[in-house]
């Protein structure tokens, strides 16, 4: 399996591509993917091979799990090395340049999904910004994001694959479940759509005043900047919710937001507020009779129990789960080893974030059990 970034010159840079697959493949802009998890974790990709450290350091990935303190604490000598080189943006680019022949020397083309996924095809939206370096340079909270997803699902809605849902991702999510499982969870959902959302309580202020991009030389502030300007309510009576910008959508969901009146109309009101996509999807979700509706009456919809991504919020640890064993970024935990179990126990789909520089053996133990769950699956076939 293999998780790889993009550079995105200096933009944000959506990639879309469909899949039946829950490795992440950043490959061309667009690419149908024809394939499950690999069977064998071990099985080496040969673009950027590389020796797993499980295997390098006799790692016990069951032990990882039962938090044995001697596995776990191996993991944590290996972190220290910070020995973890990854493949170069530019070897990536130009293994990637001609996506064919990517697909193919890395043997995905020959994994067939069951008839059971097949039926069931899935639509990934990525963001990818790649260094730190350059997110910082790239607006944080202001409407780009948010039309770069609207451009990914318009290319999705027209490939020929059609796809079910969409689930919108970033370049530090990795899969928690298998493809089989996705499937299986998606098609209980029945249509309707999995994303967070809660009532505005103090995030009122993201809409309620005007907000500027640019200052008077046209040059764009990092964050979009409050003004004393008030806004109009939003259009046609819409109610307000927000939540994450990272979301489970069904085609139908999709479709809708595409041609509808009353979203278009939200999306230009929502032009000038902060961080619109943290209430766009989630908002337009509960509008009465949309496809897909999630009722303005039923509950909030936490974090927790929207099973998109498992994210860990520094604010929220002892509280809600156990401290991060890995590292802090921006209040978000990059986990460490130490936290498979937990990980692995909530039936998330996706585990934001993780990072190779952080704890690579976490990483290659999720890979694991990826591949050991579908074993499973084949061997009852
Ligand atoms: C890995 O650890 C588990 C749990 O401690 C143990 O049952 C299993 O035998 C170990 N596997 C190997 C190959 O050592
Ligand atoms: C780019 O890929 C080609 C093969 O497609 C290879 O021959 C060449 O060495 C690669 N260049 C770099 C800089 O990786
Ligand atoms: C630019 O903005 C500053 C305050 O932010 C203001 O004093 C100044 O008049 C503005 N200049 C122009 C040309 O609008």
């Amino acid at each position: 399996m293999c998780l790889y970034f993009l550079q995105n010159h200096l933009k944000l840079k959506n990639v879309c591509f469909i899949s039946f697959t829950l490795t992440l493949i950043i490959c061309c802009f667009m690419i149908i993917i024809l394939r499950v998890n690999e069977g064998g974790g071990g099985q080496e990709a040969r673009v950027f091979e590389r020796l797993r450290l499980t295997v390098k350091y006799g790692i016990n990935c069951t032990a990882i799990y039962e938090m044995e303190p001697v596995e776990v604490s191996k993991t944590l000598a290996i972190r220290k090395q910070k020995t973890y080189v990854g493949a170069t943006d530019q070897t990536i680019v130009n293994a990637t340049s001609d996506c064919d022949w990517f697909v193919v020397t890395q043997g995905y083309d020959g994994i067939q999904g069951t008839e059971f996924e097949r039926e069931f095809p899935l639509a990934y939206s990525l963001v990818v910004h790649q260094d730190a370096a350059l997110v910082e340079r790239v607006q944080y909270a202001g409407i780009s994001r948010l039309r770069a997803d609207l451009n990914c699902l318009s290319d999705l809605l027209d490939s020929e694959v059609k796809w079910k849902y969409v689930i919108n991702l970033c370049g530090q999510d990795f899969p928690l479940q298998t493809n089989a499982e996705l499937v299986s969870d998606l098609k209980e959902l029945k249509s309707r759509n999995m994303v967070e959302s809660k009532w505005p309580g103090g995030k009122k202020w993201r809409w309620s005043v005007h907000h500027i991009l640019k200052n008077n030389n046209s040059e764009y502030y990092d964050t979009p900047v409050s003004t004393s300007e008030e806004k109009s309510p939003p259009p046609h009576n819409i109610e307000m919710f927000v939540g994450s910008a990272y979301f489970t959508l069904s085609r139908e969901f999709v479709d809708f937001v595409h041609w509808s009146f009353l979203a278009r109309d939200f999306l230009a009101w929502s032009e000038d507020t902060y961080s619109p996509d943290e209430h766009f999807w989630v908002t337009l979700v509960r509008v009465p009779g949309v496809p897909g509706e999630v009722a303005r009456s039923e509950p909030e919809i936490s974090e927790l129990i929207c099973k998109t991504r498992l994210v860990k919020w520094s604010y929220l640890e002892e509280d809600l789960y156990p401290p991060c064993a890995g590292v802090h970024v921006r209040a978000v935990c990059i986990y460490g080893a130490a936290e498979l179990r937990w990980l692995l126990n909530y039936g998330h789909w996706f585990a934001n974030k993780v990072d190779p520089k952080v704890d690579p053996v976490l990483i290659e133990c999720l890979e694991e059990n990826l591949a050991e769950k579908h074993l499973n699956v084949q061997s009852k076939v």
